[in-house]
């Protein structure tokens, strides 16, 4: 009966197709922007390799959870988990796990897309020739006036949710499969040429060490779980999206080859995009710890000296729109499956209602970063706050649900079948999703409310 169970939404075309697809889910604004500003703010190497153990120990083993969970329910994450419940008699309140990842992506994409109207008014930018000779302080002012109008970000983060919502009506399978064949091998080799830049910078060396000295002294509870809401943000874990997007998989491929190429993928292109920045910073004598605006501030000045800079700055903020595409249309999927499948709207409708509550939810964030930027609950805006709550807490929780319910609910006979490994390499995955890392990101929270 489960060999005939199919996605209403069609499959996608290949098993290449499915790892494009899930690359450009998981790069995106999380590995360039965000990765180095948040290893800024927590002191650098000993952060990275929290982050990388995060990755290794947690984030892969329920990145396969969550990717054969979804080719088994073969629906959006509600009805999936209401399925999979079923057929493991386990008690239906699971499918609230469903929920939770829908909202986290609709909140997370409520924020998302505003940093990504930042790097579309940046190919604006970098194309009228704004960076040309400016200096660092030149390049600050010219991004302080950028965030402090919300008449800017308003128009850039209308254009970039209009273009997801275009996207995903089509339904993902078709056109973005075709984008990313040549996406992501040309942001790869530009991250590379950007790298071959840095190496000529004065403060290159500098920059490696920031990025791989450890230090531990610099190590709070609150960088532990930094780190660990990267990994799961950055993989596109713990609300769905991956779930989805396994729905659509072929029944023949290999989950566990898909995410370890995948993972890998992901982990490189940030290593690299903090290799590019940090020698930026410390030539121009920059603060490490910016915050958000951190790529903003630093690769403009590099574009405004370097040969072809002109071209080269086009090019980045254009792949990183882009590359933010691929993981915008993920964060908005779960919810737009669960709208065509479970209430019978058609793809069209779904992207537009859920694409309208998203644009709507975006102008906390827009405002966050200038007419409210003194509104602060617990110390944060709205923005820092929206990342916290979905970063930090929903996709952890998220993915702790989902490793304890692979683990514990699904029998062995099922996401053995799934998995099709050979017994040593499954059992492996078994001891990493029963216990690992569900006690992983147990004993993280635990650390930060100061138990332990
Ligand atoms: N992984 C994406 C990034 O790093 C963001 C994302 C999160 C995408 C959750 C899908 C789901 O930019
Ligand atoms: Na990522």
């Amino acid at each position: 009966m489960t060999d005939t169970r199919k996605s209403p939404q069609g499959e996608w075309s290949s098993h290449f197709a499915f790892i494009l697809a899930a690359t450009g889910s998981a790069v995106g604004l999380g590995n360039i922007w965000k990765f180095p500003y948040i290893t800024g703010e927590n002191g650098g190497g000993a952060f990275v390799l929290v982050y990388l153990l995060c990755v290794v120990l947690i984030g892969a083993p329920i990145m396969i959870a969550e990717t054969l969970m979804g080719r088994r329910g073969r629906h959006n994450p509600i009805t999936t988990m209401e399925t999979l419940t079923a057929e493991a008699n386990a008690d239906p309140h699971w499918h609230y796990l469903g929920w939770m990842g829908i909202s986290a992506g609709i909140l997370i994409l409520s924020y998302y897309s505003v940093i990504a109207g930042w790097a579309s008014g940046y190919v604006l930018k970098a194309f009228t020739g704004s960076f040309f000779g400016a200096d660092a302080p030149a390049i600050k002012q010219q991004f302080a006036d950028f965030i402090g109008s919300p008449i800017q970000l308003a128009f850039w983060h209308t254009a970039f949710m209009l273009a997801t919502m275009w996207i995903v009506k089509q339904g993902i399978h078709n056109g973005l499969e075709k984008a990313l064949r040549w996406l992501m091998p040309s942001l790869f080799v530009l991250l590379i040429l950007l790298v071959g830049y840095a190496m000529t910078t004065p403060g290159y060396f500098q920059g490696l060490h920031f990025l791989f000295n450890l230090d531990f002294s610099k190590l709070t509870g609150g960088s532990v779980l930094t780190a660990m809401g990267q990994a799961f943000f950055s993989l596109g874990l713990g609300m769905g999206a991956v779930m989805v997007y396994g729905a659509y998989l072929p029944k023949k491929v290999s989950i566990t080859e898909t995410v370890v190429i995948v993972s890998l993928a992901d982990t490189v292109v940030a290593l690299l995009a903090g290799i590019i920045i940090f020698p930026i910073v410390f030539s121009n004598g920059l603060p490490v710890n910016s915050g958000p605006g951190l790529i903003f501030e630093t690769l403009p000045i590099a574009f405004g000296s370097m040969t072809g800079g002109w071209l080269f700055g086009i090019m980045f903020f254009v792949m990183l729109v882009l590359a933010a595409l691929s993981s915008s249309v993920a964060l908005i999927e779960p919810a737009v499956a669960w709208l065509v499948e479970a209430r019978g709207f058609s793809r069209e409708k779904a992207a537009l209602w859920a694409g309208l509550l998203t644009w709507l939810l975006g102008f906390a964030s827009i405002f966050s970063f200038n007419s409210w930027a003194g509104f602060k609950l617990f110390g944060h805006n709205l923005f820092e706050l929206l990342d916290y709550v979905t970063a930090n807490l929903m996709l952890p929780i998220g993915g702790f649900a989902i490793a304890i319910f692979a683990g514990w609910m699904m029998t062995a006979d099922h996401s053995e079948a799934e998995l099709d490994l050979p017994k040593p390499q499954y059992q492996i995955w078994q001891l990493l999703i029963k216990y690992l890392a569900p006690a992983g990101v147990f004993f993280v929270f635990l650390h930060v409310v100061g138990v332990l």
